[in-house]
Order: structure tokens, then C-alpha cells, then sequence
């Protein structure tokens, strides 16, 4: 649960950086899912990479990630 104190993630970071690590998923395969895939939520992202096929506990980071990227890819 997300409440005031919980610090957001970070959606920046290096391409090999580790964000799950039950599925061993890193934020740049999240990125290469949307880019070369279309992923456009938590939903096709994960059925692509495989990520959150564990504890879940990285579900944040990759909406973050997503949401960082979409606003991004505005034009
Ligand atoms: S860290 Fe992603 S499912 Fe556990």
C-alpha cells in the first residue's frame, strides 16, 4: 500500500538495473517491451517481460517506469 511516507519510486535509472528480481526483469527490457512491442500498461508489459511473476513487490516501479515512459513518448 501506498501512503504518504512511502518514498515513489524512481522511474529514471541505467538500462541493466535490476527492477524485478524474482524474474530477474531489468528497466530496459521494460522499456525495449514498450518500444519494440507497443506495451502501453502494467497489464502487456508484464505479459512481455514476464516481470511481477513473483512477490509483486516491484508492481510500483514498473508503473513508474511506464508512466515515465509514456510521458515521454508524447509529443
Ligand atoms: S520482484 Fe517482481 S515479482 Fe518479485
Amino acid at each position: 500500500m501506498v501512503d504518504n511516507t512511502t518514498p515513489l519510486p524512481n522511474p529514471e535509472g541505467p538500462d541493466d538495473e535490476t527492477i524485478c528480481w524474482c524474474i530477474g526483469v531489468s528497466r530496459g527490457e521494460i522499456l525495449q517491451a514498450m518500444r519494440e512491442k507497443g506495451c502501453r500498461n502494467l497489464d502487456t508489459v508484464c505479459r512481455a517481460t514476464r516481470a511481477m511473476g513473483g512477490c509483486m513487490t516491484c508492481r510500483y516501479d514498473i508503473e513508474a517506469i511506464i508512466r515515465a515512459e509514456l510521458a515521454r513518448q508524447e509529443p
